[in-house]
């Protein structure tokens, strides 16, 4: 049996006997304290060397430790069939462990294994035992959310050998964004009522942005055109970590640390909350004063970031991104503190922050860069705002023409810039989308151009851009078009 196996089947005969034991022993007794030690240990173990957590879920009568499927033998093929009955009467598909269960009292452990028992029978179950764990702050788990189930179940189907096709994907990305946003805005609003907030779902979140990265770039990368403009911020925040994480992709970094990437791009703002929303909607210049307040949201948002619920290595690992991404590659920026090397994530932040910032257009702000000026601005910063290198990479993300761009042909139509196929790269024209007027001030989506398509009599483009503009113009929501 390989070890993999040995640490799931210990985590679910651990699991068992304390679901079990205290049903029949309080906490004093001997039995109750040996089953606490020996399920906390089963999580130790099964968090491996650099992971914080242990998921198990059950799908289609299995069970999954890890995401590996656990086999079956003669001695847990009983044993499994009892607790996939058992969870699913509480209707729960899945939980995570996380690693600080190592400094939880034993009687909360004990406790919780009472709530599951108790959620036999209660209206919604699940949705109860999530409260009551809420309400208890054992932040040590957290049950999955069923859509967080069908995500990591699509994306395990997927390497079975599954293939799902196209739009399965689109809507699943659109869904894992919709999430998303609803999980970063909960989180800012607890924190801004003052309360504390845990970071589970925005973990699982970033993790199905790592599985989509390396299903789909393009889908990403169009994923991050979705402009809200009530929740601008949060918008703004996931569009971040999405961008980030692009740009993490293509510099090599391991799926592990693109997760801790995109969390600091979904956290950079947080601060953000303890800023009046005055001061943060106002149209137009802000006073000195509202500047020096504004300013102050990298600090706030460090601040914001030691308040989460989380464990303290996450939490340091957001804390140095926030407080840099408004500092500039020439330091030119805020704050200022002397002598300080700003880090790749820092740097990594600062470029796709400033990028989404000048492209989204905004209520209260009546300019906003098409994506393709957004570029030709931000390289003239080169240098100074930004990390050369890294805005070359991020440049060759995006292509010259980023997704969203609106391009007008020479032939009088115009487009929407889809994506820059690898083969295009030399002349860097972009695939576009034709967007044809259906008579109501709206457009319908045509066919799919490529600009860099050539007359084999004269070897002129067929169609030539003649400018670009920002899809605000003409009332283009790219992403009604893409997905
Ligand atoms: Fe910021
Ligand atoms: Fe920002």
């Amino acid at each position: 049996m390989t070890l993999e196996q040995e640490r799931g089947q210990k985590l679910l005969r651990t699991l068992n006997s304390l679901l079990r034991t205290v049903l029949i022993h309080d906490d004093m007794n001997q039995q109750s304290v040996e089953c606490v030690v020996n399920f906390v240990n089963a999580v130790l173990t099964g968090c491996a060397a650099d992971e914080d957590e242990i998921r198990l879920q059950m799908r289609n009568g299995r069970f999954f430790v890890g995401g590996k499927k656990l086999l079956y033998s003669n001695d847990t093929a009983p044993l499994i069939q009892v607790l996939l009955d058992y969870f699913e009467k509480r209707q729960v598909s899945g939980v995570t462990f996380f690693s600080t269960i190592d400094a939880a009292k034993s009687t909360d452990i004990l406790a919780f294994a009472r709530l599951v028992n108790q959620a036999d029978g209660k209206e919604d179950p699940l949705d109860w035992l999530k409260k009551q764990i809420d309400k208890k702050e054992f932040f040590w788990v957290a049950f999955l959310e069923p859509s967080q189930e069908t995500d990591t179940f699509e994306a395990e189907g997927k390497e079975e050998g599954k293939v799902s096709d196209g739009k399965i994907r689109r809507a699943r990305a659109q869904k894992t964004y919709s999430y998303g946003l609803f999980n970063l805005k909960e989180v800012a609003l607890k924190l801004g009522e003052g309360r504390r907030a845990g970071i589970n779902k925005s973990v699982r979140f970033v993790q199905n942005l790592v599985g989509l990265l390396n299903d789909d770039e393009p889908l990403m990368l169009g994923l991050s055109t979705i402009r809200i403009y009530d929740d601008y911020t949060y918008a703004h925040s996931v569009n971040v970590a999405l961008l980030s994480m692009c740009i993490g992709k293509w510099i090599g970094l391991s799926p592990r640390a693109l997760e801790k990437l995109g969390l600091c791009g979904l956290f950079h703002d947080l601060g953000k909350v303890s800023i009046p929303s005055m001061i943060i909607k106002k149209p137009g210049k802000l006073t000195v004063e509202e500047q020096i307040i504004m300013r102050a949201h990298s600090l706030h948002s460090v601040r914001q970031i030691i308040m989460l619920r989380a464990p303290q290595t996450r939490k340091a690992q957001l804390i140095l991104p926030a407080f840099e991404h408004h500092m500039k590659f020439d330091h030119s920026g805020y704050p200022k503190p002397s002598h300080w090397n700003i880090s790749l994530f820092g740097r990594i932040i600062a470029i796709a922050d400033v990028f989404d910032a000048i492209t989204s257009p905004r209520v209260y702000r009546k300019t906003s860069l098409s994506p393709h000026m957004a570029i030709g601005y931000m390289m003239e910063k080169a240098g100074k705002d930004f990390d050369p290198i890294l805005l070359k990479v991020f440049i060759n993300v995006l292509g010259v023409y980023p997704p969203g761009t609106v391009v007008e042909l020479d032939s009088d139509e115009i487009g929407l810039v889809v994506d820059t196929p690898e083969e295009n790269h030399a002349s860097g024209l972009p695939r576009a989308l034709l967007m044809m007027p259906d008579g109501n001030n709206g457009y319908i989506k045509g066919k799919t151009i490529n600009l860099a398509e050539q007359s084999p009599d004269t070897g002129a483009y067929l169609r030539r851009i003649v400018n670009t503009v920002h899809p605000a113009a003409y009332n283009i929501q790219p992403v009604q078009y893409f997905f």
